[in-house]
Order: C-alpha cells, then sequence, then structure tokens
C-alpha cells in the first residue's frame, strides 16, 4: 500500500474532518462571543467532495476519520455524511466530537450510520457554570449523554478541559460522574488557539497537579490503553473508569502525530499549531482527477512540520479551535 508518510517519519492515518466552522454554542475558551466571520456555505464541502477527499486518503492508508467542527450536528444531514463515509473501504473507524446539545434527537440514527465512537465535552456539572463558560443548557448536555449511552455507544468520552478558578474543584465531581455512568473521562490543557484560546492560556493548569491530586483520592493504575492517541491514560483501580490526560503545553505528543485536519473550506492543515496549509477545494471544483488529488494529498503531507510550538510561540495561530476541530 502507498502509506502516508511526513517528512519526520510518522505515519499519517487519521484526519480529522472538521464538517462546520459554525456551532450552536460560545465555549469562552474556543468561540468569542458574538463571532460571526464564518466560512461561506459557497465555500463548504459538499457531501460529494468530502466523500471523494476521504476515499483519496483511505487509498492512501488513512482508516480512521473523526467529524468534527465547529459542532458537527449543526450541519444538516450529517448521518447521511455520515454512513457515506463509514462505507469508504478502507475507513474502519469513524468517531465524532460533539457538544452533545442536539445528541438526545441524533445518537441513536448516528449509531445506525455507522459512527462507533463519541466524545463529548463537557467542562462543568453545574448548570450556572456551564452557562458561564458555554453560553448553554446543561441539562440539554446531559440529555444527550444519556441519549448517547442508551444508544450503545461505549465508552462514551468526556472531555473536561481544566481551567484554574474556573472548573479545577469539579474534577473530582467528574470522576464520579463518569464512574456512575461508565464513561471514560480526559482532562485536556487549554492551548493557545485564536485570542479566545490565548486569554483562557491565563488560567492554564498544568494536568499534572490534577493527577497529583486525584491520586491522593484513588488508586491510580498507570499505563492502560496505549494507542495512537494523545491521551495518556491510568485505570482508577478497582473500577473500569479510565482516565485520560492531554497535555499538550505540559508534555507535548507530537513524536506520535498521526493525524492531519481538514476544515469545512477544504483546507488541509498540517499541525494544530503551525499554519501549514493545503487548498484541496480548488483541485475538487477544478476537476482533478483521483490521482491528481492522492499526489495533492502527497504533497501536502510533505509539508507537515515536526511540532507545535504553543509554548515558543503562543502567539502563533490566529483562527480559533473552531476552524479546525481541535
Ligand atoms: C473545537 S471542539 C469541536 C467539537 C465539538 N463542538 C466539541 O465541543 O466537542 C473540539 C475540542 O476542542 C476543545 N477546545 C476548544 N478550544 C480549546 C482550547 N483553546 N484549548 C483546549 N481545548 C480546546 C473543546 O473543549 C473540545 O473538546
Ligand atoms: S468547544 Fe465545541 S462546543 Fe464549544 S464553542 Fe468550540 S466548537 Fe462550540
Amino acid at each position: 500500500m502507498n502509506a502516508l508518510i511526513d517528512p519526520f517519519g510518522r505515519r499519517i492515518e487519521y484526519v480529522r474532518l472538521s464538517v462546520t466552522d459554525r456551532c450552536d454554542l460560545r465555549c469562552d475558551y474556543c468561540m468569542p462571543k458574538g463571532f460571526r466571520d464564518f466560512q461561506e456555505p459557497d465555500d463548504w464541502l459538499r457531501f460529494d467532495e468530502i466523500e471523494r477527499v476521504i476515499g483519496a486518503f483511505a487509498r492512501l492508508g488513512v482508516s480512521r476519520v473523526r467529524l468534527t467542527g465547529g459542532e458537527p450536528l449543526v450541519r444538516r444531514d450529517l448521518p447521511e455524511l455520515a454512513a457515506r463515509l463509514a462505507r469508504l473501504p478502507g475507513i474502519d473507524d469513524l468517531s465524532l466530537s460533539t457538544n452533545a446539545t442536539r445528541l438526545d434527537k441524533h445518537a441513536h440514527v448516528l449509531r445506525e450510520a455507522g459512527v462507533s465512537r463519541l466524545n463529548v465535552s463537557l467542562d462543568t456539572l453545574r448548570a450556572e457554570r456551564f452557562k458561564q463558560i458555554t453560553g448553554g443548557k446543561l441539562d440539554k448536555v446531559l440529555a444527550g449523554l444519556m441519549a448517547a449511552k442508551a444508544a450503545g455507544f461505549a465508552p462514551v468520552k468526556i472531555n473536561m478541559v481544566v481551567m484554574r478558578d474556573v472548573n479545577d474543584d469539579e474534577v473530582e465531581d467528574m470522576v464520579e460522574f463518569c464512574l456512575e455512568h461508565d464513561f471514560t473521562l480526559r482532562f485536556i490543557e487549554t492551548m493557545p488557539m485564536g485570542e479566545t484560546g490565548r486569554s483562557a492560556s491565563s488560567r492554564y493548569l498544568d494536568l499534572q497537579t490534577v493527577r497529583t491530586r486525584l491520586a491522593e483520592r484513588y488508586e491510580l493504575l498507570p499505563g492502560v490503553m496505549p494507542g495512537g492517541g494523545p491521551a495518556r491514560y491510568v485505570q482508577v483501580a478497582g473500577t473500569r473508569l479510565r482516565i485520560g490526560f492531554i497535555t499538550p503545553i505540559s508534555q507535548h505528543f507530537c513524536e506520535t502525530c498521526n493525524r492531519v485536519r481538514l476544515s469545512v473550506d477544504g483546507t488541509l492543515y498540517m499541525c494544530l499549531g503551525q499554519e501549514e496549509r493545503f487548498e484541496l477545494r480548488p483541485l475538487l471544483r477544478d476537476g482533478a482527477s483521483d490521482a491528481e488529488l492522492e499526489a495533492a494529498v502527497r504533497e501536502a503531507i510533505a509539508l507537515k512540520p515536526e511540532r507545535h510550538e504553543f509554548r515558543e510561540e503562543p502567539d502563533k495561530i490566529v483562527r480559533f479551535m473552531s476552524m479546525t476541530g481541535g
């Protein structure tokens, strides 16, 4: 097979696909309140265009795709897109990152469409605080989570961005919540993406302190679930609960990076924390053949930088996380 190998010898086998840059929430570390500068719908890749690009990646050895955004469930007919991607030869893992506000309606149909794994963002279990951080309603998210459980997604992973003096007093509550519902829990460090991410970085918390604190209350067994992903996991002894720590700042994991990101307008971003990119939309709309598309993907992968520089150059990335989907 023609595997995609980047200049640093890393095999690219995972695409994160942003299906919209819009969102029904405004998490304060992600998207500014009142933000309106979205991509024009004419510039969004259509489903057949997305299918072609992911098909090209699949022929080049990519087997995993994650639907993200913005909030993917605000893109109309998302389950139809999911079904089309799940059917592509070579794609054997289709997952979704969501804020879960619309999941109560969609969980079942997404599962039927072939989405096998779900990550849900949830930073707090307190309704007032949820409103403050996201501008939205917690009860919709909790309903969405229960619908996901009922639809048979297992494990559902909860992603909690931990911020000093915002929600760091809730890490134990979140552990108990995930124990109760059999969810996997992942803590994430804030990243300086766009002005929102940069201002959130003033509330940055090194997750090592969270781990040390949890270890006082729970017995944490290290080294479970090694895999291609960025999380380092521990298991809470005597339970099924796995807790992951995603530490792009305190301990980056770029040497094992296996992914690229496709934004809704067809721009391929080589790294979350760098500017290297490649525009695929012009090729798609100018009638490029499959072979030309594959050659363009290879050309793009040759641009992949070695690592992000969130620490060294925190002001570098002006785009918000919602453009590339985290
Ligand atoms: C951009 S969202 C897109 C998918 C979906 N709307 C959601 O919230 O899960 C993907 C992930 O990025 C995280 N995120 C957004 N901005 C961030 C930042 N500045 N630092 C760290 N994580 C961030 C969110 O918490 C979420 O887990
Ligand atoms: S983190 Fe997700 S839910 Fe929150 S504003 Fe960004 S895209 Fe929307």
